[in-house]
């Protein structure tokens, strides 16, 4: 996809298919000779693992489809003839479940990674943006899954979210009717949310594919986020990089699988065991984990701010916490993209880190008391990082010393010799 192609055609077969589609040589630029920075550590295996999520959740999602049955009348009971008397039904649905939950583990590192070696930084932008599009696809689609065993969780997940859109002056209330297919979560939802849960992968898998295109033509970035600058910095992708991500993947899937095979409802909600029941209200309604920090910040703004109620100005904080990230490239000032060599930026970044979780937190409490003061202060911190920590720390902050090359980085953490000693300053490098 990008450099020089080095693949030549030997069958028979390949030969005739580069003259009329050359997707051999595809395959092989972007998944045999690619150059991939030498350096990289395990916190690049996770796009690979990620790309292995949405597949297993496409599959075991095909194969729940063939006996699930969306009508709320059936939903509830057909799920559990999945578990019970479809043959592997069970296996399927625990997979799918918990499948949810490994693939925000991964993106929520991923995104961790690109944040901390400021992997969003120029000419990565649009790799990042169409990332940020990523997050917020599969959230919409995690969103409708979970409506979808039409338990009470699900029933009153679905009704309080949707409820937020009427916050949304003028156009609000139509939309909320037009999302949920009348005036109340009813059997008109679960026919819309079961058709968008089955089509948002493919359109993901879409997506994935212009992220996979943007990435091979910068190149990734790596620990150091020097440039690569010739052939010593970098090893072809396979066998190096296949090999590492191989075996991040087996050890994510040992992971996986102990949540599958040992505790399998450990991340869901009890009360989703319960069939929805719109006369009964849950006493606390919460969303699933991987929520929980937007979550805290919708429920963070207790106050009117001007002309806008509270109620607004959580929905608009929940969703421009997620679109906040689609301007970073422009909001970090920043020359130097790693973490590595910003000693101040890197004391911000663990606060944000440790407030992010906090916020997780937060969300799984009742939203009262000191509770909600907490999850103020801490969506004041989450919104000061990208609007005000990062444009200023540009500024004010004075970098470390860079390596001038990768394989300098490398030599000098060997304690290797020749070439330029450790820690020259990257003069001639613009990041
Ligand atoms: C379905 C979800 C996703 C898949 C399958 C996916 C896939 C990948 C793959 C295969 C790579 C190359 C390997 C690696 O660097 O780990 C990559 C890199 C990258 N991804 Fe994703 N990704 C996903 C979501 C996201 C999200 C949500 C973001 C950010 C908001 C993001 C930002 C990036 C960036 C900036 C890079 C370049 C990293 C670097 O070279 O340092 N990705 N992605």
């Amino acid at each position: 996809m990008s450099g020089h192609s080095t693949y030549e055609p030997k069958t028979g077969v390949e030969k005739w298919l580069e003259r009329r589609l050359p997707i051999v040589r595809l395959l092989h630029d972007t998944g045999v000779s690619y150059p991939t920075p030498r350096n990289l550590n395990y916190l690049w295996t996770f796009g690979g693992i990620l790309t292995f999520m949405l597949v297993a959740q496409i599959l075991t999602g095909v194969v729940l489809a063939m006996h699930y049955a969306a009508n709320t009348q059936v939903a509830f009971n057909s799920v559990e003839l999945i578990m019970r008397d479809v043959n592997w039904g069970w296996l399927m649905r625990y997979l799918h479940a918990n499948g949810a939950s490994m693939f925000f583990i991964a993106v929520y590192i991923h995104i961790f990674r690109g944040l901390y070696y400021g992997s969003y930084k120029e000419p990565r932008e649009l790799l990042w943006i169409l990332g940020v599009i990523i997050l917020l696809v599969m959230m919409g689609t995690a969103f409708m899954g979970y409506v979808l065993p039409w338990g009470q969780m699900s029933f009153w997940g679905a009704t309080v979210i949707t409820n937020f859109f009427t916050a949304i002056p003028i156009v609000g209330q139509p939309i909320q009717t037009l999302l949920i297919g009348g005036f109340a979560v009813d059997n008109a939802t679960l026919n819309r949310f079961f058709s968008l849960h089955y089509l948002l992968p493919f359109v993901l898998f879409g997506i994935v594919i212009l992220h996979i295109w943007a990435l091979h033509v910068t190149g990734q970035n790596n620990p150091t986020g020097v440039d690569v600058k010739s052939d010593k910095d970098t090893v072809p992708f396979t066998p190096y990089a296949t090999a590492k991500d191989s075996l991040a993947l087996v050890w994510f899937m040992v992971f996986y699988a102990w949540f599958v095979f040992y505790q399998p409802n450990f991340l869901g909600h009890p009360d989703n065991y319960v069939e929805a029941n719109p006369l009964v209200t849950p006493a606390h309604i919460v969303p699933e984990w991987y929520f929980l920090p937007f979550y805290a910040i919708l429920r963070a703004i207790t106050f009117n701010i001007g002309p806008i109620d509270s109620k607004l100005g959580g929905v608009i904080a929940m969703f421009a916490s997620i679109a906040i990230l689609a301007f970073l490239p422009w909001l970090d000032t920043s020359k130097v993209r790693s973490g590595r060599y910003r000693p101040m930026f890197r004391i911000f970044f663990a606060i944000f880190a440790v407030v992010t979780v906090l916020l997780g937190w937060l969300g799984s409490r009742p939203a009262e008391g000191g509770y909600v003061l907490a999850a103020q202060i801490c969506t004041a911190y989450y919104f000061a990082f990208f609007v005000i920590i990062l444009p200023l720390l540009g500024f004010v902050e004075t970098p470390k010393e860079r390596p001038l090359s990768i394989s300098d980085a490398i030599l000098a953490k060997n304690g290797g010799g020749h070439g330029h000693p450790a820690g020259a300053t990257a003069a001639a490098d613009k990041h």
